[in-house]
């Protein structure tokens, strides 16, 4: 018998991977199935950025590169700290790695002792608790619902905060709440951050360029320039350039770090790919003109989806400042029985009855820490979503 690492039995996979999962093994069955889950933009990347992966293949740019990413890469990185954040980093203080995902993963490796406590907003993204659980640390939430808009307050984030408490991270606007804070609620979080000079800040930024409206995008060591030498803001090209694919994702933050997240690359994948990361220098020092017609284009998504929600009996779906993705509550259906006799206890039987009855996927909200909702992403067509949005409205009529 093959025995397995004892910290893997400490993680389970990805919920929104096995929503995604399970909708396209029924459409491969021949359902008519509406995948809601999935979260990345429908968009193409753009063509000046296509061009240049193209070109980098072409002049040989295909062979190992530094670890932690190609200088010209860490200087467009720079550039846009400077340019979109007001932030001064060195090239020595960025880190490239094989997307967001890797990057938050290789900081929590690199800092993390047994013991140690991460403090996490909830609903939180699905990957924080894992990588914290894999890195040998303890997640703490705090949970913050749909009466503070998805936002947590800065009593809660005190309140939470021990002498273990290596790292609190932060997601602005949120996966999976779409939930964008103001300068004026992060001021708040950050003066409570100050007083406790033990913990480290991790700002996941990827939604930065996703913002919609009046709704102004802020990062912690700008709201709080006292903060940062113990801020690690992280950021990637995959959401805001569609490049979800490419695999590129940054931070910047104390060298200390920095220099340990590249050791434990160089030791797993080496380094990111070579023609991604010219691609990237691309998305980044290029035209950002397609951020604000993409955005046009979800904007218009979210009201629409917003709207028809809340037409939906027993929903309620507040609308949110950013990113592509609602979360609307259910608490209006729990405790009622879906036409195939099941009863409505939480999101998750909501999700599967949903999935089952109307062909539509979406991800329950105990998979992001935080019941009873669940998230959509809209970044999928109007029709789609006109469509799925009245199967919904049905499904929730349905319910007696
Ligand atoms: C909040 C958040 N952080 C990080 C990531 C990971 O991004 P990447 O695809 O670049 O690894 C995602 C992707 O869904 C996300 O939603």
């Amino acid at each position: 018998m093959i025995t397995l690492s004892a910290t893997l039995s400490r993680v389970k996979p990805s919920p929104t991977i096995a929503v995604s999962t399970k909708a396209r093994e029924l459409k491969e069955a021949g359902r008519d199935v509406i995948g809601l889950g999935a979260g990345e933009p429908d968009f193409d990347t753009p063509e000046n950025i296509r061009e240049a992966g193209k070109r980098a293949i072409d002049e040989g740019k295909t062979r190992y590169t530094a670890p932690d990413g190609i200088p010209e890469l860490k200087k467009a990185i720079c550039a846009k700290f400077k340019r979109d954040n007001g932030l001064d980093y060195a090239p020595s203080q960025i880190s490239v790695g094989t997307g967001g995902k890797q990057i938050l993963y290789n900081a929590l490796m690199a800092t993390l002792n047994p013991g140690d406590e991460v403090v996490i907003p909830a609903p939180y993204w699905v990957s924080y608790p894992d990588m914290v659980l894999l890195a040998g640390g303890e997640p703490v939430f705090v949970e913050a619902g749909m009466d503070t808009g998805y936002k947590i307050t800065a009593d809660q984030l005190d309140a939470a905060i021990t002498d273990k408490t290596k790292w609190f991270i932060f997601n602005s606007p949120s996966n999976p709440t779409g939930a964008g804070y103001t300068w004026d609620e992060l001021k708040a979080l950050t003066d409570v951050l100050l007083r406790h000079p033990q913990v480290l800040i991790m700002t996941d930024d990827m939604y930065e360029h996703l913002v919609f409206g009046d709704y102004k995008f802020c990062t912690p060591a700008q709201v709080e320039p006292k903060l940062y030498d113990r801020t690690l803001t992280c950021n990637g090209v995959s959401k805001a350039y569609a490049m979800t694919g490419w695999r590129i994702g940054y931070a910047a933050g104390p060298e200390q770090i920095i220099k340990a997240m590249g050791k434990i690359q160089s030791q797993s994948t080496s380094n990111p790919c070579s023609i991604s990361q010219w691609a990237a220098v691309e998305a980044l020092n290029g035209t950002q003109d397609f951020i604000p017609k993409h955005n046009e284009i979800f904007q218009r998504r979210r009201d629409l989806v917003v709207s028809m929600l809340n037409e939906a009996e027993g929903i309620e779906c507040p609308m949110p400042e950013g990113a592509f993705y609602v979360y609307p509550s259910i608490k209006g259906c729990i405790g009622k029985t879906a036409p195939s006799g099941t009863k409505i206890t939480d999101d998750e039987v909501f999700a599967t009855e949903l999935l089952e009855d109307k062909g539509v996927a979406v991800v329950f909200g105990a998979a992001f820490g935080l019941s009873p909702y669940f998230r959509v992403s809209y970044a999928t067509s109007d029709e789609a979503l006109k469509e799925a949005c009245t199967r919904i409205q049905d499904f929730c009529k349905s319910l007696s």
